[in-house]
């Protein structure tokens, strides 16, 4: 009890601090969000979404779970992709994965951790997809970063097959879907580069139904 009420203790003196600086700040928010971005990443507690991009408030909509996964019959995640695109009408989606990840690791690790090893199934589809360039990697450490950005190039792709983005790209929203990566070890952030826009997007989604 003791650690909760100085949890409570800490709420109450940023809940002042943020009121001498801004008398309107929670006034206003409480009218409304606005986010221009949803994040989706992992629950990993050294991964806090508006800490570390420097948002505020009212600024980040925000979906984790283990690993930041993508799943197409994860009611949770694509209710929550869908309201910020239909909704609140968001212009980027990321996912941001991290380096390190437990997820990742226990995949690589094949440890039996219990139910979460069914969640993290999609990941040992992503290890097998890419079992040849993982082999070649020389260590556990080098296989389990690449795991990791592979995790968040595939994720990054599944939430371009979902019907919440693709309705937005027909709607012609401009939406676009960024894969980045975080450093556990310097805090950075690293772009991976695998974005997909709404032009790209269209030309994905041809792709991937032939
Ligand atoms: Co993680």
């Amino acid at each position: 009890m003791q650690q909760l009420r100085g949890l409570l203790e800490n709420n109450r003196r940023w809940a002042e601090r943020m009121t001498a600086r801004e008398p309107q700040f929670f006034a206003e928010l409480a009218a409304q969000q606005t986010p221009r971005y949803l994040w989706i990443g992992c629950s990993d507690s050294r991964v806090p979404a508006n800490e570390i991009v420097g948002l505020r408030p009212g600024e980040l909509f925000v979906h984790r779970n283990v690993a930041n996964l993508v799943v197409q019959t994860d009611l949770n995640c694509l209710s929550v992709l869908q309201y910020a695109l239909d909704v609140l009408r968001v212009d980027h989606v990321i996912v941001c994965g991290h380096y390190g990840c437990g997820g990742v690791r226990a995949v690589l690790a094949g440890d039996r951790l219990g139910l979460v090893d069914q969640w993290l199934h999609p990941i040992r589809d992503i290890r097998e997809k890419h079992k040849d360039v993982l082999d070649a990697l020389g260590d556990d450490a080098e296989r389990s970063d690449r795991l990791c950005e592979l995790n968040v190039t595939e994720q990054v792709r599944q939430v371009a097959l979902t019907m919440a983005l693709r309705d937005a790209w027909q709607r012609g929203q401009r939406v676009t879907v960024h894969g980045w990566i975080y450093g556990l070890g310097d805090g950075r952030i690293r772009d991976l580069e695998v974005s997909i826009d709404s032009s790209a997007g269209q030309q994905f989604l041809t792709e991937t139904r032939r």
